[in-house]
């Protein structure tokens, strides 16, 4: 079994935090969503890893994860040279997957459960996909499954404008190389790309068997800013207190990772929530659900429910910051304006707001 990472795409939901950086490395709980994807491949014994990369930001991605020797894993990087479909990115990655059965992981979706119990199913049945389903409110933004009775895929359609269920595809898929046969015969969809959901409806239509499950635990598509928020807090609501970093005159309260390097002084910190290495807290309050990135600095400053990303830096703020999402190297400086309220933010890299 091979696994496929797709970290391509445009990542245009999530602007202005897209316009410097691929949306799969943005941090959740301190750590790149791509990285939660490779990690759930790793604990289910894979050990091939394709990762699909777009020109414009494959750089970084590559950067990102090395050779994949921190994981014990062989990676293999394949640049799609434009956006034009999850089965394309499958077609682009066709010499490298072979004949082999793979796990297609898309790099912006986070699962609770891990996929091992999937794999094992796999190999145990050897059917020609096994999909993953969660109910949804809204499935419009997403493929929807219909099943019959017995649990039985019917039809799968993607992004319905009328949705015939509620229940969502979930972005990890497990194919036989009887797939390739199906993307081969694609046609473009209504909105220009290559649908993976067309070509398991395909299967489908074949006769193949399509297995589904429900999701276990969570699942997050972190495509747009509030999902990322979400995403962040139900990562923040897993993790076991441990402070590795220096506590002067602070009080860190409840499941708080505070790593090495980072000082907190005079501040109050209020878990769940993670202090990246190197960061500092000072004279600031830090609440629920927030994660700091590394290096980043809190002066003066209250925030919860956010996302600080690397080097960030919010000072002298009488506002208090609540859901927002600041990239790398942003500054926010309040310069001790006294007004105070709370202030919402998405900004993208070193953008500068002075109050
Ligand atoms: O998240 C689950 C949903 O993912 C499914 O319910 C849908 O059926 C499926 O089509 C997909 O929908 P999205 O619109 O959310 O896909 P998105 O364009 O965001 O792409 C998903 C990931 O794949 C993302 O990390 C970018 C990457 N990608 C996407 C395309 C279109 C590529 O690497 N290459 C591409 O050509």
């Amino acid at each position: 079994m091979k696994g496929l990472i797709l970290s391509g795409g445009k990542g245009t939901r999530l602007r202005p935090l897209t316009h410097t950086r691929a949306k799969q490395l943005i941090p959740i709980a301190g750590k790149p969503n791509l990285f939660y994807a490779l990690e759930d491949l790793v604990e289910a014994g894979i050990r091939d890893i394709g990762v699909i990369l777009s020109p414009e930001t494959g750089d970084e991605v590559r950067e990102a994860l090395g050779d994949g020797s921190r994981w014990g894993v062989n990676l293999t990087f394949i640049v799609q040279e434009a956006p034009l479909g999850i089965a394309h990115a499958v077609k682009t990655a066709r010499d490298y997957l072979g004949q082999s059965p793979f796990v297609l992981y898309l790099g912006d979706n986070l699962l609770s459960g891990g996929i091992r119990h999937l794999v094992e199913e796999y190999e145990q049945t050897q059917p020609q996909a096994i999909v993953l389903l969660t109910e949804v409110e809204d499935p419009r933004a997403f493929g929807v499954v219909v099943l019959d009775a017995q649990g039985r895929v019917v039809r799968l359609v993607e992004k319905p404008k009328e949705p015939p269920s509620n229940l969502a595809l979930v972005g990890v898929y497990l194919f036989s190389p009887a797939i390739h046969d199906v993307i081969a015969t694609l046609e473009p969809s209504w909105r220009g790309e290559y649908e993976i959901t067309e070509a398991i409806q395909g299967l489908v239509e074949r006769g193949q068997k399509v297995v589904a499950h429900q999701v276990r635990g969570y699942w997050k598509d972190t495509g747009k800013p509030e999902d990322l928020l979400d995403a962040n807090r139900l990562v923040l609501s897993q993790i076991a207190r441990r402070i590795e970093g220096e506590l002067d005159h602070s009080e860190v309260v409840g499941e708080v990772v505070v790593e090495p390097g980072a000082r907190i002084v005079r501040s109050t910190v209020r878990g769940p929530a993670f202090i990246g290495a190197g960061s500092l807290v000072e004279d600031s309050f830090i609440g629920p659900y927030s994660a700091i990135g590394k290096g980043a600095k809190v002066i003066g400053s209250e925030l919860e429910y956010s996302i600080l990303m690397d080097q960030a830096e919010v000072r002298q703020l009488a506002y208090r910051l609540d859901a927002s999402i600041l990239g790398h190297g942003v500054v926010v400086d309040g310069q001790g304006s006294t007004r105070r309220h709370t202030l919402q933010l998405v900004l993208g890299d070193r953008s500068q707001v002075k109050l």
